[in-house]
């Protein structure tokens, strides 16, 4: 018994060493280590052995059968790697290649800017405003004191849309909404309004690192029955110090036919800090937005009664400002949708 259990491990391992297929393997065990395989078997035929015997057989055939079971691991172990070498050499993979970097998406920076102007307007008190982009003559520039062949129409190069009666027109600027709006939430030019009217703009302009045909403004309105100067320059002072930080501006006069009187608002120059350099262009300050108080017939225009109530208004570029923030020196950037560009943000 003891020298069949000898052969039997002999033949068992001889047997398992040259297998490096599943089914072979599969087969292997439940020869040897099966419930109904040779170690059971052996296990069996312990019982008519003479009981000195029966000692000494047991342990072996437990060993045996230990032994088997060590060498069937053993073997999936080294099947395993086998495979996992032969995979490896059949489509080579180098594991040490830096890994690919996942695109993830973001906010594109006009929009990113965007946002940052609208939060400090509303930590403000002015609320979102939304005007149409197609307007008619009428409202982009009559209504704005900007009669047809009135040589103001010069700064305003314009795209129309159709030529109808009521000369439809890609809005110019975002003033055509300072009259909607008062229009739409005065009651009657009997409330206040204190809104931002932001969104695309369109000139009929000869593209170049300086002018786009389309563009965002972010125009401002506020009409109370207490509105002056002082609060213009109050409210533009503060909004400059929220977006650019403790910095000086400048007021100075202007002209739009919409306000009177017209101011522009510059902020010392966020590159140099005054000093001078080529995005000041050596005057150490930047031009930030337009702004005036909004002329009587304006307001009329809107509904209310001049008399009784004044406001300000604002306009400003933001692609503008966020040229100035991250010194981007060509407008067309904006629009080109180049990853090489929006991937910097
Ligand atoms: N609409 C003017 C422009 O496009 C800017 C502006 C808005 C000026 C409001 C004064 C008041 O240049």
């Amino acid at each position: 018994m003891i020298n069949d259990l000898n052969q039997l491990r002999a033949d068992a391992l001889a047997q398992l060493a040259p297998i490096w297929d599943d089914t072979a393997l599969e087969e292997w065990r439940v020869k040897y280590l099966g419930r109904k395989g040779a170690i059971s078997a052996s296990m069996e035929q312990l019982g008519a052995l003479p009981k000195e015997e029966r000692g000494a057989v047991g342990k072996l055939a437990n060993e045996t059968k230990g032994e088997l079971e060590a060498a069937y691991i053993a073997k999936v172990g080294a099947m395993k790697q086998r495979a996992l070498s032969e995979s490896l050499e059949a489509e080579p993979l180098d594991v040490t290649l830096p890994g690919r970097p996942v695109l993830r998406g973001r906010l594109h920076p006009a929009t990113a800017n965007l946002r940052e102007i609208y939060r400090i307007w509303g930590d403000m008190g002015f609320q979102i405003f939304r005007s149409r982009q197609v307007e008619s003559d009428e409202m982009n520039f009559q209504l704005l004191n900007i009669p047809p062949n009135h040589p103001a129409r010069d700064n305003w190069s314009t795209f129309y849309v159709a030529d109808t009666e009521q000369r439809v027109l890609l809005r110019t600027h975002t003033s055509p909404g300072q009259i909607r709006a008062m229009r739409q939430l005065s009651q009657g030019g009997t409330q206040p309004v204190r809104v931002i009217l932001p969104g695309m703009c369109y000139r009929y302009e000869q593209i170049s690192a300086r002018y786009e045909i389309q563009f965002n403004q972010v125009e401002g309105l506020a009409v109370g029955r207490n509105v002056t100067f002082a609060d213009l320059k109050g409210t533009l002072t503060e909004f400059a110090r929220r977006m650019f930080g403790e910095r000086p501006v400048r007021f100075y006069g202007d002209h739009f036919p919409f306000t009177e009187p017209s101011a522009q608002m510059d902020v010392q120059c966020i590159i140099c800090d005054g000093a001078g350099c080529a995005m000041c262009k050596y005057t150490g300050f930047l031009e930030i937005l337009g702004a005036g108080m909004v002329h009587p017939q304006v307001l009329r225009n809107g509904g209310y009664d001049p008399a009784e109530w004044s406001g300000f208004a604002f306009g400003m570029g933001p692609e503008r400002i966020a040229i100035l923030k991250h010194g981007i020196e060509d407008i067309r950037y904006f629009w080109a949708n180049d990853l090489r560009f929006l991937e910097q943000f």
